[in-house]
């Protein structure tokens, strides 16, 4: 088939090089005119395992192309997804407009017949948006190509996109065209081998299921955070609650993990929008409410413990910080915990060495200026590096190679001997036997 993806970020370049694996011909299209001129020479604008090698086979396969227009696009595409970012508007509801730019320019487009596929997570009744403008354009050039628009909300999970969306647990399709059912049902059943993973239902469900899955993964964690807090206070270690509530096979191990606050380009802003969708239909969204409030305030527990250790003037005070992506296995820092950590220290006069095994060079484009002003903010070219005199270690994104420390390393270097675990990573016990203080969260 021939596929076009509007938006080459983390769900669209994963997309496109996906099904450019399965033997399509994708073009990946992006307004962004140096991320397609370093695409075209092999260079990822992003960090996700395993995507640079399947970008560039399927590019010297001839099967996998970019463009910065669908104007670009030679061979007339059987089905374009759109891919671009939804991020939150001023209010926090998802701003819809890059999605309405690409409809626009694919009714300016099209000639023959197409289904436009909208995998970008997009408030409950935006099918309809899309299908007006895109009929809208056409009308205007007295064009009579027919298409079908589709909802196919996407749930990959960054840092594992590849295996996630080749062997996905469910492909929900929202539509209402047959004709777009037989195609949608080519395109996915390489992945799936059988159709009964694939769920289909009208495009409005398909959009509001997207939303209600974050939303109950954001609650999820936020609950277990809610109970960190309590169990901290009665003397009870939140990760054997965590074992013994997540062994019940009614509630699942999954996201149930306390830490520092959830981040990331979804959940929160999936979780803002959803509000005010709620709030759009006078329905009082009282739980996701409490899961924001939660979450914000549990970005704020690390920075708790250190002054309750350090004192509110924290000047004289360094801090080596491990990890500044918003989970680990991406660079995406998108509102994650590590920034609200850091500007913390900072605005108490202490400093901050960090070090991320990928997100240093996203953290130098989207952390502000001032931060690395008198080496304030200073980023580390090695986890240890970043230990240098340190008076304690604060984990904040739990990368592989942190969770397993050389202590006898950390003896050396640091000359304090605080260890803040916002990961629950650790096992205090050895932590205190190898002579450090260890304050996790929840425990
Ligand atoms: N990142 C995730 O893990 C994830 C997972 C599931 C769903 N989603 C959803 O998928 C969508 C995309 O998310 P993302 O993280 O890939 O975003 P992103 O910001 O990484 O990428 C979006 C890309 O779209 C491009 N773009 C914007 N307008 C365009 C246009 N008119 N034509 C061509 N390109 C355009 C931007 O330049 C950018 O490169 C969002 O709605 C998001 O909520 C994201």
């Amino acid at each position: 088939m021939n596929i076009t993806v509007i938006g080459a970020g983390y769900v669209g370049l994963v997309t496109g090089a996906c099904f450019a694996e399965l033997g399509n011909h994708v073009t990946c299209i992006d307004v962004n005119q140096q991320k397609i001129e370093n695409l075209k020479q092999g260079i990822l604008p992003i960090y996700e395992p395993g995507l640079d090698l399947m970008v560039q086979t399927n590019m010297q396969q001839g099967r996998l192309h970019f463009a910065t227009s669908l104007r670009d696009v030679i061979v007339e595409p059987h089905v374009i997804f759109i891919a671009v970012g939804t991020p939150s508007d001023k209010d926090g509801s998802a701003d819809i407009k890059y999605v309405l730019e690409a409809a626009k320019e694919i009714g300016a487009r099209i000639n023959q017949y197409c289904v436009i596929v909208d995998k970008s997570t997009v408030p409950v009744g935006m099918g309809d948006q899309v299908l007006t403008t895109i009929q809208q354009e056409l009308n205007r050039r007295q064009s009579d190509a027919k298409f079908d628009v589709v909802s196919n909300p996407e749930f990959l999970r960054e840092g594992a996109a590849i295996e996630d969306f080749m062997r996905p647990d469910r492909v929900i399709i929202g539509l209402s065209s047959n004709n777009a059912k037989g195609i949608m049902l080519d395109l996915y059943m390489p992945i799936l081998r059988s159709p009964e993973r694939i769920y289909f239902m009208n495009i409005k469900d398909a959009e509001m299921t997207k939303y209600a899955a974050n939303a109950m993964l954001a609650t999820r964690i936020s609950f277990m955070n809610e109970m960190s807090v309590l169990c901290e206070r009665m003397g009870v270690d939140i990760e054997n609650v965590r074992i013994g509530i997540g062994s019940d096979s009614r509630i699942g191990s999954a996201f149930l993990n306390s830490g520092c606050g959830y981040g990331g380009s979804c959940f929160p802003k999936d979780v803002r929008a959803l509000i005010k969708m709620a709030e759009k239909h006078h329905v009082d969204s009282m739980i996701l409410h409490a899961v924001e409030e939660r979450n914000h305030q549990q970005k704020h527990v690390l920075p708790s413990k250190i002054i309750s250790k350090f004192g509110e003037d924290l000047s004289g005070i360094t801090l080596g910080v491990w990890g500044l992506a918003f989970k680990p296995g991406t660079d995406d820092m998108r509102e994650a915990s590590s920034l609200v950590l850091i500007e913390n220290i900072l605005a108490r006069g202490g400093r901050v060495q960090a070090y991320d095994p990928a997100a240093m060079p996203v953290a130098r484009e989207v952390m502000p200026k001032e931060w690395f002003q008198s080496d304030k903010l200073r980023l580390a070219e090695h986890q240890y590096e970043a230990l240098e005199d340190v008076d304690a270690l604060v984990l904040v994104t739990e990368w592989k190679p942190f969770c397993y420390p050389d202590i006898a390393a950390m003896k050396t270097l640091m000359r304090g001997r605080a260890i803040f675990d916002g990961r629950n990573q650790y096992d205090p016990t050895h932590i205190r036997d190898a002579g450090f203080e260890y304050y996790g969260i929840g425990r």
